[in-house]
Order: C-alpha cells, then sequence, then structure tokens
C-alpha cells in the first residue's frame, strides 16, 4: 500500500517535472520570439516602437510623387532612378531603431518631412523661375555632374581605392573616401572599392542617407535623429552654443560651419524651404515646423577648422 502510493506520487512528480519542462519550452520558445500583438500598428519583435505606426502608413505613393513631381522630367538627370519603393524598402532597416516610429504619427510624419527636407535641397536642380517653382526639384541628380576633383585624401583606415572617384553620390551626396569608408562599414557593404554603387542602386543610397541621419559624427555626439525626435538633451555647452533640439541642429550635424553659424544664409535657408514645403505637402503644415527651425546663431558641433591656440 505504501509502497504502491509511494509509485504514484513519484510518478505525480514525474508528470509534474514533464509539466514544468514543457511550460519552460514554451516560455523559452515566447521569449525568442515575442511578436508583439498589437490592437493597431506594426506587429514586430524586438523594438521598442513595435504597435506604433510605420512609415508606410501615413507616408504613401502618391505623396512621394507629390513631393518630388519633377524628377523624371525630361530635363532631370536621374530619371526613372529614384522611386517610393526604394524609400521604404530603405526604411525597414531604420524604423525598429525609431526612424519614423518615434514618438506617434505627427512626429513620424515631420521626421520623414524633415529627412527628406535634407534630400530635397541636396539633390535639387530646381532654380528661381524653374517650372512649379524652384522646391519642386528635388532628387533631380544621384550623383555630382562636373567634379572638380576626386575627393581622394591619405587615409590610414580607408584608403583610395585605385582608379575610384569619390566626388558626391547619393541621397545626402557623400564625397571622400573616409566617408564611402565609414557608411560602406555602417552599411557592411564595399563602397570604398565600389563607391558607384550609390549611383547605380536607390535602395542602398537612401540607406547611406539613413545611415548618416540616424548615426552621429563622433562618439558621444546626438545624431540628426535625436535631436529631431528629442531624444537628446542639451548640456550646459549646448545652450551656449545656442544647440537645442529641433531641425535647426540636425544641419549642425550634418554639415557643420558650412551653413551653420552663417546668420540666415542662401545655403541654410534653401534646407528650411524645403522642410517646410514638404510639411506643407503632407498636409502636417509649416506652422507646425517646431522650435529651434534654423542654425544661424548656432557655435558647430564640429568646427571644420580647429581654431589657432593661443
Ligand atoms: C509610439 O506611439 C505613441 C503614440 O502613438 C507614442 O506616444 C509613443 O511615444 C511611441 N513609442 C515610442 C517608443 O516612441
Ligand atoms: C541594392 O541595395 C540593397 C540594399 O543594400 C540590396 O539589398 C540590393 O540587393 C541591391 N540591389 C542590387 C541590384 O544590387
Ligand atoms: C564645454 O566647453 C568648454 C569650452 O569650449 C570645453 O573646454 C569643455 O570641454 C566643454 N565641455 C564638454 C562637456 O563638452
Amino acid at each position: 500500500m505504501s509502497k504502491k502510493m509511494c509509485s504514484r506520487k513519484s510518478a505525480e512528480a514525474i508528470a509534474i517535472v514533464l509539466l514544468a519542462v514543457v511550460l519552460m519550452a514554451a516560455a523559452g520558445v515566447q521569449a525568442k520570439s515575442k511578436l508583439k500583438t498589437c490592437s493597431k500598428g506594426w506587429e514586430c519583435t524586438d523594438s521598442i516602437y513595435c504597435c506604433n505606426e510605420t512609415i508606410s502608413d501615413f507616408f504613401q505613393v502618391y505623396q512621394f510623387e507629390n513631393l518630388f513631381s519633377k524628377r523624371n522630367s525630361p530635363v532631370a538627370h536621374a530619371v526613372g532612378f529614384w522611386d517610393y519603393h526604394s524609400f521604404i524598402t530603405a526604411s525597414t532597416v531604420y524604423q525598429p531603431l525609431g526612424f519614423g516610429t518615434t514618438g506617434g504619427k505627427q512626429m513620424g510624419m515631420k521626421e520623414v518631412a524633415a529627412f527628406l527636407g535634407h534630400v530635397g535641397s541636396k539633390t535639387s536642380c530646381g532654380y528661381g523661375v524653374a517650372t512649379g517653382g524652384p522646391l519642386a526639384w528635388g532628387l533631380c541628380y544621384n550623383h555630382e555632374m562636373s567634379p572638380s576633383q576626386s575627393y581622394c585624401k591619405d587615409d590610414y583606415l580607408y584608403p583610395c581605392s585605385p582608379g575610384a572617384e569619390y566626388h558626391g553620390r547619393g541621397a545626402l551626396p557623400v564625397y571622400w573616401n573616409y566617408n564611402y569608408g565609414l557608411i560602406g562599414d555602417g552599411l557592411k557593404v564595399d563602397l570604398l572599392n565600389h563607391p558607384e554603387y550609390l549611383e547605380q542602386n536607390a535602395t542602398l543610397a537612401f540607406q547611406a542617407a539613413m545611415w548618416r541621419w540616424m548615426n552621429p559624427i563622433k562618439k558621444k555626439q546626438p545624431s540628426a535623429h535625436d535631436v529631431f525626435v528629442e531624444n537628446w538633451k542639451p548640456t550646459k555647452n549646448d545652450t551656449l552654443a545656442k544647440r537645442l533640439p529641433g531641425f535647426g541642429t540636425t544641419m549642425n550635424i550634418l554639415y557643420g560651419d558650412e551653413v551653420c553659424g552663417q546668420g540666415y544664409v542662401d545655403s541654410m535657408n534653401n534646407i528650411i524651404s524645403h522642410y517646410q514645403y514638404y510639411l506643407d505637402l503632407m498636409g502636417i503644415g509649416r506652422q507646425n515646423s517646431g522650435d529651434n527651425l534654423d542654425c544661424a546663431e548656432q557655435e558647430p558641433l564640429n568646427p571644420s577648422v580647429q581654431p589657432a591656440s593661443s
């Protein structure tokens, strides 16, 4: 009798152990692929942005066509190259990191307008009397037309590849061997030996631009993304240098004193105009451009010429 009880108990014990093993295994599987089920939005794994809206929820092909309406006109210089599909494909790498998915739909739309504002301004062939206005000509180029040099500088990490030319290419044009090398490392594509990829593959060209937007120029500095979505809190030094969260500081990060700290110069105004034109076309309106729109008075985060000592 007691023997029987005993064996029944051990059978129960085994059953409990088995059940526990099964439960643990199930939990393990769940932990591995914890697909969030959302009431709406983006079902995904391993991102704090899961369940938020994605870029293609609020930015569709007709909007892309609106923003870049002249890019395939016969006088444009990259006819047939840029399209909505490559933009969206490129963005799928960065949306899990917060690109266009941070802080809700309005912030997402604003970030897309801001990013594309830089892109449009840097790839425009619009001029004062162009049909449709000067702002309708973004994505007119995918490479620099008449480079005056090959942009090769001695670099230990990223030496120039024989015969390669490192003139401007892409959506936020990349110049110089060391920049091609750095971004190539970031994207795991050999851009140092094949800089021409950026004018052959629109997805890659958008990806290179998004990589630049999402990564700081130097360690411990914020990225353009960080300052735009206000992930970043300015230090006392930043405040003294008038660098505050908003669109203005994205220009400081991407171009430094080429554009910022020079007053209300055309090079800065042109980028802002593209951003605001896109905000209007996307239905957000330029009244929602956000604080700290310009960088006219900002000190550059990374001055291009070191001030002379003493
Ligand atoms: C997700 O979107 C909501 C609003 O729709 C927003 O409040 C939240 O901050 C977003 N999540 C993240 C991580 O940005
Ligand atoms: C273009 O670049 C993307 C992103 O790096 C890559 O997945 C794709 O295979 C490339 N396409 C071609 C035709 O090389
Ligand atoms: C702040 O600026 C001063 C003067 O330019 C500099 O010496 C100091 O290192 C800066 N501090 C930080 C935290 O960047």
